[in-house]
């Protein structure tokens, strides 16, 4: 597996020590606050894992899945939902934990239905954000990393449901997605 990996762009170590950060800063900013941490499978359960273990609090945690229509490498805005919330949301502090924002378009479709549940509050966590791609506007409150236009995996995200279990964040090799997405050299999405 590591042997499909270019180079490693954010090693272990980086991510981990970032991760310690980032919790600190939300147990502070949610002190005195309940806390609900929803995940969007698959890429951000490695994250979200991580995360939460770094806190010395009470975390509830919840999931939702959609996937992105339309071609595999592009992101398209349009979404299916595969898996909803088991809770309701109402009046509740709600962090959304995501492993990586390209486009935004998925990101955006899920604030948009989880805002019209009327949580307390809404919050992004991102571990990657991959800024060139941006189409839409997403406020995140807390940001990882920014990460070039790189077909980027590992710490959860994927290629073909591969190197998800990767303990850092590495660039993939052309040629592994090159032979299998023939439009995907000037796109560099993974995840
Ligand atoms: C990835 C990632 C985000 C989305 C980002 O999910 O986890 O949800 O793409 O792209 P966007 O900002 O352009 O919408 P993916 O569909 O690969 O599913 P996964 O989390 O199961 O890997």
């Amino acid at each position: 597996m590591i042997d499909d990996v270019e180079h490693i762009l954010i090693s272990e170590q980086e991510i981990q020590q970032r991760v310690q950060e980032l919790a600190g800063q939300i147990e502070a900013d949610y002190a005195g606050k309940d806390l609900l941490m929803v995940g969007l499978l698959k890429g951000a359960v490695t994250f979200m894992v991580d995360l939460a273990r770094a806190m010395d609090r009470p975390v509830a945690v919840d999931f939702m899945a959609v996937s992105s229509y339309g071609a595999s490498t592009e992101s398209s805005g349009v979404v299916r939902f595969l898996k909803d919330l088991d809770e309701s949301i109402e009046g509740k502090h709600v962090l959304v934990i995501e492993d990586i924002v390209d486009s935004g378009l998925t990101l955006q479709y899920i604030l948009e239905i989880l805002r019209q549940r009327k949580p307390a509050s809404l919050r992004v966590c991102v571990l990657l954000d991959k800024k060139e791609r941006r189409q839409v506007d997403i406020p995140m409150h807390y940001v990882g990393f920014t990460v070039p236009d790189a077909f980027v995996v590992g710490y959860g995200l994927d290629f073909d449901q591969i190197y998800r279990n990767l303990p850092f964040v590495g660039v993939l090799k052309p040629e592994i997605y090159e032979s299998t997405l023939p439009d995907a050299s000037s796109s560099a999405e993974a995840g």
